[in-house]
């Protein structure tokens, strides 16, 4: 039986491969997207929900933004706490007065798999990649039901795009070749908590405290995020609903500042922070976008925003690939992302390190503990006294 080809085979339906394949359609080049998950798993994950507004541009340009305009909801301010007060950064009005929309990312890929759908497109569900050589993607699980992407198969691309998240075989292909990867470990880990509790503030909060960071994050009139700085290792079991209230009451110091309205959590999971980027994101037929291309710490919400970035670059770049045997754009989609790439990496380091203290105090030398809250406590201050600072944080916070 013949293989089955596609001009470009994109791996994993993440936002990364989905943006890429809904604008890969819309520009008449034909592609399939491979996804080793159901649609309703995929469809069910919440994961990030920040938006810079770079990305919804892409996204409203692109036909793709119906939901996120409809349901998504305008963020302009953000709030820190700590021992010595509270202020608030109104970045609508600073840097270059970009705001964030706030819009779930679970809605976005059930938008986005619906767009792709609707402009006729090829998208198989439980198709895992076992691995790929040149253009060719050898697939494991073959759930899908005509058999044609069945396991043993291969599907040929002219390009394969990796899509598929840091631990993914495309990934894994560039680094059997020997591309290098730039890696950092922010050494802290955080308690990701979902919560079916209104927002209690307008939009997001950030706590320092010796005790460890705690993060607000207003998501819907229903729904909101929370983080909390825990050790490494950590289980999530030891975490119950009133270990995770009173721990938040503590850092978001709610004595001084006001109650949060309580909910229950709905999901609790530990996110390690931890960055990487891959020194050279493709070569001859395979390219990456999103966290295959590189890992972000979530403590700026970047991760989505680079994958819209990464992915609109690649569009472009097959695109004059394979209508026009122009193969300048993949040359240059390295040069054209990693700068913007790793200006989002510095800030979102800058941040990591502005919110938290010393990452496990009992382990470091006591010395050093004092100097790292001691500089935590200088980067707020000069955010919160210098308008300088305060329009370059905004234009790093709402921008890549
Ligand atoms: N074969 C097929 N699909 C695969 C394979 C494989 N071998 N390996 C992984 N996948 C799928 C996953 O199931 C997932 O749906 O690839 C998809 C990758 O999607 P994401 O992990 O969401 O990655 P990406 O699209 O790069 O998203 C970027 O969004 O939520 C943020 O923090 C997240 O920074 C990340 C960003």
């Amino acid at each position: 039986m013949a293989e089955a080809q596609a001009g470009v085979v994109i791996v994993g339906a993440g936002p990364a491969g989905l943006v890429l394949g809904n604008l890969l359609l819309d520009r008449g080049v034909d592609c399939v997207i491979l996804e080793r998950r159901s649609r309703a798993a995929v469809e069910g994950r919440a994961r990030a929900g920040f938006l810079a507004a770079h990305s919804v541009r892409v996204l409203t340009e692109n036909g793709l933004a119906a939901g996120l305009l409809a349901r998504g909801r305008t963020h302009t301010t953000c709030r820190f706490r700590s021992e010595r007060g509270e202020f608030t950064l109104d970045y609508a009005g600073l840097g270059r007065g970009e705001v964030h929309t706030v819009y779930p990312q679970q809605e976005l890929v059930r938008d986005l798999v619906a767009e792709f759908l609707r402009r006729g497109g090829d998208l198989r569900f439980g198709a895992e990649a076992a691995d790929v050589t040149d253009g060719r993607v050898r697939v494991r699980d073959g759930a899908d039901a005509t058999g044609r992407y069945a396991t043993g198969r291969y599907v040929t691309g002219r390009y394969v795009a990796g899509c598929d998240g840091h631990r993914g075989v495309g990934r894994a292909a560039l680094t059997a070749q020997g591309v290098p990867t730039a890696r950092w470990d922010h050494g802290v880990s955080w308690l990701a908590v979902l919560a079916a509790a209104p927002p209690s503030m307008p939009a997001t909060g950030y706590a320092l405290h010796e005790r460890g960071f705690a993060g607000h994050m207003a998501r819907t009139a229903t729904v909101t995020r929370y983080y909390l700085q825990c050790p490494r290792g950590t289980d999530p079991a030891d975490w119950s609903e009133d270990r995770i209230w009173t721990e938040l009451a503590t850092r978001m110091r709610t004595a001084e500042f006001g109650p949060l309205r309580e909910g229950a959590v709905l999901e609790k999971t530990v996110v390690d922070l931890r960055s990487d980027v891959l020194e050279s994101p493709g070569t001859g037929r395979l390219w990456l976008a999103g966290d295959a291309a590189g890992l972000i710490s979530p403590s700026a919400a970047k991760g989505a925003n680079l994958a819209v970035l990464q992915a609109e670059s690649l569009a472009r770049a097959f695109e004059a690939a394979l209508l026009r045997g122009d193969e300048s754009g993949l040359a240059r989609y390295a040069a054209d992302c990693l700068p913007r790439v790793w200006r989002a990496h510095e800030f979102s380091h800058w941040m990591s390190g502005l919110l938290h203290g010393p990452a496990d105090a009992g382990d470091i030398d006591r010395d050093e503990a004092r100097y790292g809250r001691a500089l935590q406590y200088a980067r707020l201050e000069s955010l919160r006294t210098s308008r300088r600072h305060q329009d370059f944080f905004a234009e790093n916070y709402t921008g890549v």
